[in-house]
């Protein structure tokens, strides 16, 4: 089983981050072979419409350090999206990466029954800490990404969320969602 995860937020020690290595580490312990990408250490672009992956290649034809993440996407049975929400939505680092995989897409897919270029079976886990206790708050944002990796062709996917979180780390003290992610983990590896 080889799983990416992507971490979405600055902060290295961050409540998503913390989240995304319980879950990781299970899974390394359970066989997964895993494969990490700190999107705000990364140079790379958004989507520039171009259409270059429509017109010209069957893929992103931008060449910077989102390339080996989309290539590797297409060799992982998992991914991991791990964002804290900020502004009511993912960070700007994973907007920038969400808006390149219209790549993954095909020319006709809007009316084509097989969308995507990716290969079938793969699942997504959705990792979204956010400040706000409340989780009636932000609770739109996992549904609207889930309906575009769906038709990408992940399936069976998982969200994992901590609400009223804001220092980095805190998140360790609370046993119910650090379980949360071990058992997602395990769902994962079967
Ligand atoms: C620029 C910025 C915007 C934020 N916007 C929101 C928000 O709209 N709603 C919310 O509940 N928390 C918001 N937060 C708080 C973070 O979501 C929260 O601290 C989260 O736990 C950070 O996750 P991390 O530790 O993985 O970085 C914001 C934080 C920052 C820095």
């Amino acid at each position: 089983m080889n799983i990416i995860a992507l971490y979405g937020s600055p902060r290295k020690k961050g409540n998503s981050a913390v989240l995304t290595n319980a879950f990781l580490s299970k899974a390394e312990e359970l066989g997964a072979k895993t494969s990490r990408f700190s999107l705000n250490a990364m140079n790379f672009k958004g989507c520039q419409a171009c259409m270059g992956c429509k017109t010209k290649k069957d893929h992103c034809i931008l060449k910077d350090d989102l390339s080996q993440v989309l290539d590797t996407i297409h060799d992982s049975d998992v991914l991991v999206l791990a964002t804290p929400v900020y502004f009511g939505d993912m960070t700007a680092q994973m907007k920038m990466f969400f808006d390149r995989t219209y790549s993954f897409f095909v020319p006709d897919f809007m009316t084509n029954p097989k969308p995507s270029r990716l290969k079938p079976g793969k699942q997504a886990v959705f990792i979204q800490t956010q400040g706000q206790d409340d989780p009636s708050f932000f609770n739109d944002i996992y549904p609207k990404y889930e309906f575009f990796l769906n038709a990408m062709g992940f399936k069976n996917n998982i969200l994992i969320r901590a609400c009223g979180v804001d220092e980095p780390g805190e998140i360790e003290k609370n046993d119910l969602i650090m379980a949360q992610a071990v058992d997602a983990a395990q769902k994962v590896m079967g």
